[in-house]
């Protein structure tokens, strides 16, 4: 049973209530108070205090102190008004049952709503940090978009310098041979002249053909000799010419690799297969625009190349992946299945272009894209050595195999390369 406090002083101003409850003697336990609009509860084991107070007040904002053996309460009024008494008096048992009870509740509500808002606050930080996580890294992948592009300008800057520098090169060589091939003729001529002439000097006529007028003077005899070439050279002497810079145009190349007399009609076949393409490809794409949204979409599409694959149409394989890429030029694996279209299509340089494009795209070499970029360097591997470009097949076959280094029948037939490398350089 608790043994229940009664004694209490109390006063008040407009604003708030001032009490003091005694401690009592020999507590052995803490205190702990229970405070809310209208009801206070003290309990101190054994002992309790409990106030159905008067009018509601601020508890949020009321304090208890312990002073000079007082609990000392400042308890602010919710409505400014002086209260007749500290407690509730005379109330039935009821109504003070139901004034603590919604007390309880109250304070539960409260305190449930507290945790609400402070869960709330703290999804608001956690949001907000990956918010702004997302925004640093894309600002980071922006960054070095940035850089790529900033370096593929520089390269492409380079590149058309060091252009321009060959053919400037190229046109100071060619000036230069000219040149020379003037200055010979030049010589030669001279040799002509001094020869000639000295016959007539003998003492014969100077009807000799061939002998110009004021290189020929009798009169002077020998003497001439000296005369006649100081005259050569006034006369024959060119200006100098001026430097210029002549602008050469290159036959442009479709191919990567070097023109070859022996590999002319195969080009021109592929070509001309290629021209063929393009022309399905722009009937196709005029079909794409009837194509339905979802059908729009580069995974139906390279479903569908991989159908045609399986069936051997590789022409129109080769169509729905070039569709696709337009779709999304990003995707390696439609390089990658193109590029094996092309080997059966004999398209060779095609199959070596897409290849590349694909390893290029499945950069940075990640264990995920391992068998992808073995197919491509194979594939690579497998058009340089059709177009007995050995060395740089077996280059491709050398990476593939250096990725999957236990797979016997690429080292199988990296060796039958190295073989066949072997036996041309020895033929030479
Ligand atoms: C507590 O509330 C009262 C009345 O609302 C106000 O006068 C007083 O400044 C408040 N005190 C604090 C510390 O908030
Ligand atoms: C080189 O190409 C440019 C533009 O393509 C053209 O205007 C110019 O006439 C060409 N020069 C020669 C020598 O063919
Ligand atoms: C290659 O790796 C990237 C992750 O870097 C992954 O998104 C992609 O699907 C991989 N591609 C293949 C073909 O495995
Ligand atoms: C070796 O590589 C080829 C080509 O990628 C592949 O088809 C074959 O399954 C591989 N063999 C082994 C034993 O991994």
């Amino acid at each position: 049973m608790p043994v229940w406090l009664r004694q209490y002083r109390w006063r008040q101003s407009a604003a708030a209530v001032f009490v003091w409850l005694p401690l009592p003697p020999r507590r052995a336990t803490a205190a702990s108070i229970f405070c809310t609009e209208r009801y206070l509860k003290v309990s101190i084991p054994p002992f309790l205090f409990e106030a159905v107070l008067y009018a509601p007040i601020d508890d949020t904002n009321s304090t208890a102190k312990i002073e000079d053996g007082n609990i000392f309460f400042t308890l602010y009024k919710k409505e400014m008004g002086m209260w007749d008494s500290l407690m509730i008096e005379n109330a039935d048992k009821e109504k003070l049952q139901y004034l603590r009870e919604n007390a309880i509740l109250k304070a539960q509500e409260k305190a449930k709503e507290e945790a609400e808002a402070k869960k709330v606050t703290k999804e608001e930080h956690k949001k907000y940090a990956l918010e702004a996580t997302m925004k640093l890294e894309e600002a980071e992948r922006k960054r070095i978009e940035n850089l790529k592009e900033q370096e593929r300008q520089k390269v492409t800057r380079e590149l058309e310098l060091w252009k321009n520098e060959q053919t400037y090169i190229e046109g100071q060589k060619r000036i230069q041979r000219e040149e020379k091939l003037h200055q010979e003729q030049l010589k030669e001529k001279k040799k002509e002249k001094i020869t000639k002439p000295m016959i007539p000097n003998e003492g014969t006529s100077k009807t000799n053909e061939g002998t110009s007028k004021t290189t020929v003077k009798p009169t002077k005899g020998r003497g001439s000799k000296s005369i006649f070439s100081e005259n050569l050279k006034e006369e024959q002497l060119p200006a100098p010419r001026s430097a210029g810079t002549i602008k050469v145009n290159f036959t442009s190349r479709v191919f990567p690799t070097a023109l070859r007399e022996s590999r002319v009609a195969e080009e021109e076949e592929w070509l001309h297969k290629q021209a063929e393409a393009r022309r399905t490809i722009n009937a196709d794409f005029a079909e794409l625009e009837d194509l339905k949204e979802e059908e729009k979409n580069p995974d139906w599409l390279k479903d569908k190349g991989n159908k045609m694959f399986a069936t051997g149409n590789y022409l129109a394989a080769v169509n729905a992946y070039n569709l696709a890429v337009r779709l999304n030029n990003k995707l390696p694996v439609l390089y990658l299945n193109r590029a094996a279209c092309h080997l059966k299509l004999r398209n060779l340089h095609k199959a070596i272009e897409d290849s590349s494009k694909a390893l290029e795209l499945l950069t940075p070499p990640v264990p995920d894209n391992e068998s992808a970029r073995v197919k491509a360097h194979l594939r690579r591997g497998t058009a340089f050595c059709e177009l007995e470009l050995y060395a740089e097949g077996l280059q491709d076959y050398e990476a593939a195999l250096k990725i999957d280094p236990k797979n016997s029948t690429i080292e199988k037939d990296a060796e039958e390369i190295r073989r066949i490398i072997q036996g041309t350089s020895q033929d030479v």
